[in-house]
């Protein structure tokens, strides 16, 4: 009988920063297929507050316990670098009613540009389905406390980036 083909799925994102809402799809996504890739869109039109190389620091800290996760970055369009990896499948979280449409614009968009890529959801983890990247800036930003909504070492280096950030305003 022919060998099958390993499953090779990618999860692309903004990742500005990672959040444990982020962390929790990866770790289901690295038991549902042989391999999960991470990867981060390089040209994006928002402005972020950590650079991609930062970003991809921050990933590989937290998902090395994972042996099937890899981290990556791309530009251009998500179909061909998911082409160029091999990628068969594309896995996306739904937190929320809202985040459908958006979600299923892109999955027929993706669909249209490239048959071969199936786009996967997971449902969030009801715990974290309120997180947001941006909302975590915005809390933290004004003072809130963000433990628990990212990993301890982002947390660190977001109270590293603003006591820089505080330091040159000052
Ligand atoms: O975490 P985000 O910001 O919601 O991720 C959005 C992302 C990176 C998945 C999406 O913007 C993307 O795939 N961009 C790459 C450009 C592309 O392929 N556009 C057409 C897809 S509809």
């Amino acid at each position: 009988m022919p060998r099958k083909a390993p499953s090779i799925a990618i999860y692309p994102g903004s990742f500005d920063p990672i959040t444990n809402g982020h962390l929790d799809l990866i770790q289901r996504g690295s038991r549902l297929f042989d391999k999960l890739i991470v990867s981060i869109l390089r040209n994006d039109a928002k402005e972020p507050l950590f650079s991609v190389e930062e970003r991809i620091e921050m990933l590989r800290e937290v998902v090395h316990v994972y042996p099937n996760v890899d981290v990556d970055s791309f530009d251009g369009l998500l179909v061909d670098h998911a082409a160029g990896r091999s990628a068969t499948v594309m896995l996306r979280g739904i937190r929320a009613i809202s985040d459908y449409e958006y979600e299923l614009q892109m999955a027929l968009m993706n669909r249209r540009l490239n048959p071969g890529l199936e786009t996967i959801f997971l449902m969030s983890n009801e715990a974290y389905s309120f997180i947001s990247s941006r909302l975590v800036k915005e809390v933290f930003g004004l003072g809130g406390n963000i433990s628990g909504l990212v990993p301890p070492s982002v947390e660190a280096r977001l109270k590293r980036r603003m006591a820089k950030v505080n330091q040159r305003g000052g």
